[in-house]
């Protein structure tokens, strides 16, 4: 079993990367206890990994971004005080990145607060937001605007979950994966590529090796600013085209995709603005970005007008001009706020041509 400690201003917490399902049997064993699944993996899983869960106090719960609400927070703390649920309550949550965002928010406002426990079933909520303490809720369809910071008290990661994952759903994650170890430099570049097509066969090795690396990046980048106040800041790499095309396809696009798709057209202003080298630039592309887009957009998700004032609503925006993290020289991340609509307009026509859509 390996674990990794992670710091943080509300609590400290461990990742425990799990060999066998044994430990959801020790985490039955706790009292007082409800578990909350994503329907989905209810649907896989309940006769076999979780078929030891006790029904009448598994709460199975419908998971889309649509439902990612209020809504779905006053249904649950409805289930749980009609289970008689008292400050005591231990919540475990089994799911993905949305399961994770509903029921965090949920546990960090229940009597202000219960204990709360996740075990992560995507490979975007192992590898990215199973450590960063924030909980979010989509509002009035803008997505995550209203939310807390709250950590979870323990997080358990069993990687033969992901052998169910739905293809496109993988490699959503995987976006996630590749932006860290990109964030990571030169090593962690060339680590993640030999092992690119072990992890695409979901060898356990191989996904524990690239989720721990990923975990330690971003760690290094939350550190001293887990309120994101500053450097955690980079972490958006990719995010910031990457949310307006999210916003624009409706979210058919899923969020790691969108962001791969935000690494190439950010490096691609990186390199235009002479802070990425020719060969960088097309090594980062060829290699490790391209193969990780399941699918080419259709050209009408890359339509510029639309991005652009998407990117004007996002909500970190301050300033007048539109912001971009981007990497400049030896993959250091820099935050601009100047980005202009030409070069929106040049990047995003470069990629349409690169991918002949
Ligand atoms: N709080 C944070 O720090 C943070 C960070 C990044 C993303 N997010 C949020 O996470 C969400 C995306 O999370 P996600 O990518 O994990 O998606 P998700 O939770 O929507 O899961 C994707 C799909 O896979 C299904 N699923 C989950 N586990 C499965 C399994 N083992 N086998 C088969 N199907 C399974 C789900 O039911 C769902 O249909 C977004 O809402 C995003 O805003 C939050
Ligand atoms: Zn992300």
């Amino acid at each position: 079993v390996s674990i990794i400690h992670v710091h943080s201003n509300i609590r400290d917490y461990d990742v425990t990367f799990e060999e066998s399902p044994a430990f959801i049997n020790d985490l039955i064993q706790l009292s007082p206890r409800i578990f909350v699944v994503d329907q989905n993996v209810w649907q896989i899983y309940s006769d076999s990994i979780l078929n030891d869960l006790p029904r009448e106090e598994t709460i199975v719960l419908p998971v889309d971004e649509d439902r990612k609400n209020y809504e779905s927070v006053a249904y649950l703390y409805n289930q749980l005080i009609d289970r008689s649920a008292k400050r005591n309550l231990i919540l475990i949550s089994i799911g993905g990145g949305i399961l994770q965002d509903i029921t965090g928010f949920v546990a960090s406002t229940l009597y202000r607060g219960i204990k709360w426990i996740f075990i992560q079933t995507t490979l975007l909520a192992q590898c990215d937001s199973c450590i960063g303490s924030k909980t979010s809720l989509n509002y009035k369809g803008f997505k995550n605007l209203v939310g807390t910071f709250y950590p979870p008290h323990s997080v358990h990661i069993y990687t033969p979950f992901l052998k169910t994952l739905q293809p496109l759903d993988f490699f959503s994650g995987l976006g996630e994966v590749v932006k860290l170890h990109i964030m990571g430099g030169d090593d962690l570049i060339e680590k993640y590529s030999s092992i690119h097509s072990l992890i695409i066969s979901k060898d356990p090795d191989a996904l524990r090796q690239a989720i721990t690396q990923a975990l330690c990046i971003k760690m290094e980048y939350m550190t001293g600013d887990e309120f994101d106040l500053g450097r955690r800041n980079l972490l958006n790499f990719g995010h910031c085209f990457g949310h307006a095309i999210e916003a624009i396809t409706d979210f058919s696009i899923p969020h790691g995709q969108a962001v791969v798709i935000g690494m190439l057209l950010a490096n691609n202003v990186s390199y235009e603005r002479g802070h990425l080298t020719k060969v960088v630039y097309n090594d980062l592309s060829e290699k490790l970005l391209m193969p990780t887009l399941f699918n080419p957009p259709a050209r009408k998700d890359l339509n510029t007008v639309e991005i652009i004032n998407a990117m004007k609503k996002d909500k970190k925006r301050v300033g007048q001009g539109l912001s971009l993290v981007m990497l400049k020289g030896d993959y250091d991340l820099i935050k601009v706020d100047d980005l202009s609509e030409t070069e929106v307009i040049h990047s995003t026509q470069t990629l349409i041509d690169q991918l002949k859509i």
